[in-house]
C-alpha cells in the first residue's frame, strides 16, 4: 500500500454491449488491474459478460430496452442515440450506489460513443475518462465530417465524385466518406459532433492503437483535443480476448490448421456486428472454390441474413469444403492468427481484427460493412500498405485477384514483408503511456480528498 498508493483506487468501466467493444474495455480493466486499480464492471443487460471469466472483478448490470436494441439493423449511430438516451438513468443510478459504498472511487472510464454518462459522473462529482476502441485515424475522420459538410463536401454532385480524393482528408476517396451514413445525413453529422463534444469534455483520451503506427496523426490529435491522451494499445498483447468472448470460440479450428501447410490458409471472419445478403454470402464462397486456397471461414449465426446458418451454402459447396476448407461459427481468432499455418486476413476491418492482424504481420484483405471500417480498410490498403481493400464489394474478379495477390502471387510480397517488419516493432504495448495514466487516475483521487 504504502509503495503503491494507487493500489486500493477503484476504476468504474462502462463498455458499449457489442463485441468490438466489450473486448477492449474488458481487456483495458485486466491491464488497469494488473497495475494495482480494483475494478468494477458495469454493463448492459444485453449481451452481459460472463463473471465467473474475470472473477477479480465486481460486475453490475444495467436494465435497458433489449427488444429496441435488436431493431436497429446496422444504423450503428441511431443505435448509440438510443443507448446513451436510455442507458443514462441506471447509469446514475448504478453510479450513486457505488459511491455511497465504495469511499476509494477514482473515476469512470466510458466507452467514447457513451456521451450522456458525462453529466452522470459531473453530477456525482467523479471524472471521466474516454476510450475510443477505434483507431485514431477514423476518430479523427470522424471529427472532420462536420467540418467538411460545411464546406459543402457532401453537396448533390456527390455520386459524380465517388472515386475522387478528399483533398482536406487523405488517402479518402469521396466514396469512403459517403458510405459512413445510412440514412439521414443530418442525423449523423449530428450524432458525430456530439460523440466529438462529449469527448472534449472529458477528463482523459485512451486509445487501443500504438505510436508506431498512427504517429503521423497524433500531432493533429493534439491540436484538436487538448486534453491528455493516450496510447496504451495494443490491449490484445497484454490480456486475450478470449475472456470477454461472448460467443463459444471453436477450438477445433487450430486442430484444422495444425494439418495445414505454413503460410497456406486463408482466415476469413467479419466480426461480430456485420451482416451481408445471399447473394454476396454465395459470391464468395465460389470465389474461395475457384481460387483453390485452404480457407477457414467464420458464418456466424446471423451473418448471412435469412438463414440461421448455412442454408444458403449451394450443394456444390459441400465437396470444395471436404478437400480444402473449414467453417466454423466463431473462432479464438487470436490464436488463429498466430498460427503459423495462417498466410493472409479477409477482413470487414473492425478495428479489434486490424490491431490483431497487425500485430501477427498477416496481411488482409478488406471489406467494409459500416462506421469506422470504411476509413480502417481505405488506411491499412493506402496509407499503412498492409493490404488490398476491395473496392467494388463483393465483385467475384477483384475478389479472386485479391486473394491471388495476398497469398500467392510475387506482388503480394511486398505487402507481406511490410506486414512481417511492423510486426517486429510491436515489442507490446506501452508501459510508459500505461504509467502516465495511472498517474492521473491517481491524482484525480488526491485531488478530491
Ligand atoms: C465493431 C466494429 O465493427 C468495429 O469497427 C469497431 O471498431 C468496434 O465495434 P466488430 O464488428 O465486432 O466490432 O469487429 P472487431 O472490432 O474486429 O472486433 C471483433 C472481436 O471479436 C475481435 O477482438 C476478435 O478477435 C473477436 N472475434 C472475431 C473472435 O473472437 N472470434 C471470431 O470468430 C471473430
Amino acid at each position: 500500500m504504502a509503495d503503491n498508493p494507487s493500489k486500493a483506487l477503484r476504476v468504474i468501466l462502462f463498455p458499449l454491449p457489442f463485441q468490438g467493444h466489450i473486448n477492449p474495455m474488458i481487456q483495458l480493466a485486466n491491464i488497469l488491474h494488473s497495475n494495482g486499480f480494483e475494478i468494477s464492471i458495469l454493463h448492459h443487460q444485453y449481451n452481459s459478460p460472463d463473471p465467473s471469466k474475470n472473477p477479480h472483478f465486481s460486475f453490475h448490470v444495467i436494465p435497458g430496452g433489449l427488444s429496441e436494441l435488436q431493431s436497429f439493423q446496422g444504423d450503428t449511430l441511431a443505435l448509440f442515440r438510443f443507448l446513451n438516451f436510455d442507458c443514462i438513468g441506471p447509469i446514475r443510478d448504478c453510479l450513486g450506489k457505488l459511491l455511497s459504498t465504495h469511499d476509494h472511487i477514482a473515476c469512470m472510464i466510458t466507452d467514447a460513443n457513451m456521451y450522456n454518462s458525462q453529466a452522470a459522473v459531473e453530477d456525482l462529482g467523479i471524472p471521466r475518462i474516454v476510450l475510443r476502441t477505434t483507431s485514431l485515424c477514423s476518430f479523427l475522420a470522424f471529427a472532420t465530417l462536420p467540418v467538411l459538410r460545411e464546406k459543402g463536401f457532401y453537396s448533390d454532385d456527390l455520386d459524380s465524385r465517388m472515386e475522387d480524393p478528399v483533398l482536406e482528408l487523405p488517402p479518402f476517396r469521396v466514396k469512403d466518406l459517403r458510405a459512413i451514413y445510412i440514412k439521414s445525413l443530418d442525423d449523423t453529422m449530428k450524432s458525430i459532433s456530439t460523440i466529438v463534444q462529449g469527448t472534449k469534455t472529458a477528463s482523459a483520451l485512451i486509445f487501443n492503437t500504438f505510436q508506431d503506427l498512427e504517429e503521423p496523426d497524433l500531432a493533429n490529435l493534439r491540436e484538436h483535443f487538448p486534453l491528455p491522451t493516450f496510447l496504451i494499445g495494443p490491449f490484445h498483447k497484454f490480456f486475450s480476448a478470449e475472456s470477454s468472448s461472448y460467443l463459444t470460440q471453436d477450438r477445433s479450428s487450430i486442430s484444422w490448421l495444425d494439418t495445414q501447410e505454413l503460410n497456406s490458409v486463408l482466415y476469413v471472419s467479419f466480426g461480430s456486428g456485420a451482416t451481408m445478403d445471399q447473394k454476396n454470402a454465395r459470391e464468395m464462397a465460389w470465389c474461395l472454390a475457384d481460387t483453390k486456397q485452404p480457407f477457414l471461414w467464420v458464418v456466424r449465426p446471423g451473418l448471412v441474413q435469412g438463414s440461421e446458418w448455412l442454408e444458403w451454402l449451394p450443394n456444390e459447396f459441400v465437396e470444395v469444403i471436404s478437400q480444402r476448407g473449414y467453417i466454423i461459427k466463431w473462432a479464438p481468432q487470436q490464436e488463429v492468427l498466430s498460427h503459423p499455418s495462417v498466410g493472409g486476413f479477409w477482413t470487414h476491418s473492425g478495428w479489434n481484427s486490424v490491431l490483431e492482424s497487425i500485430c501477427e504481420g498477416v496481411p488482409m484483405i478488406c471489406s467494409s460493412f459500416s462506421g469506422d471500417q470504411h476509413v480502417n480498410s481505405r488506411y491499412v490498403s493506402d496509407a499503412w500498405r498492409l493490404g488490398i481493400k476491395l473496392e467494388k464489394g463483393f465483385e467475384r474478379e477483384e475478389m479472386e485477384s485479391a486473394i491471388r495477390k495476398i497469398m500467392v502471387d510475387g506482388e503480394g510480397q511486398e505487402i507481406r514483408e511490410r506486414a512481417l517488419r511492423l510486426k517486429e516493432k510491436i515489442q507490446g504495448f506501452s508501459s510508459q503511456s500505461l504509467n502516465a495514466l495511472s498517474d492521473l487516475i491517481v491524482s484525480f483521487k488526491s485531488s478530491r480528498v
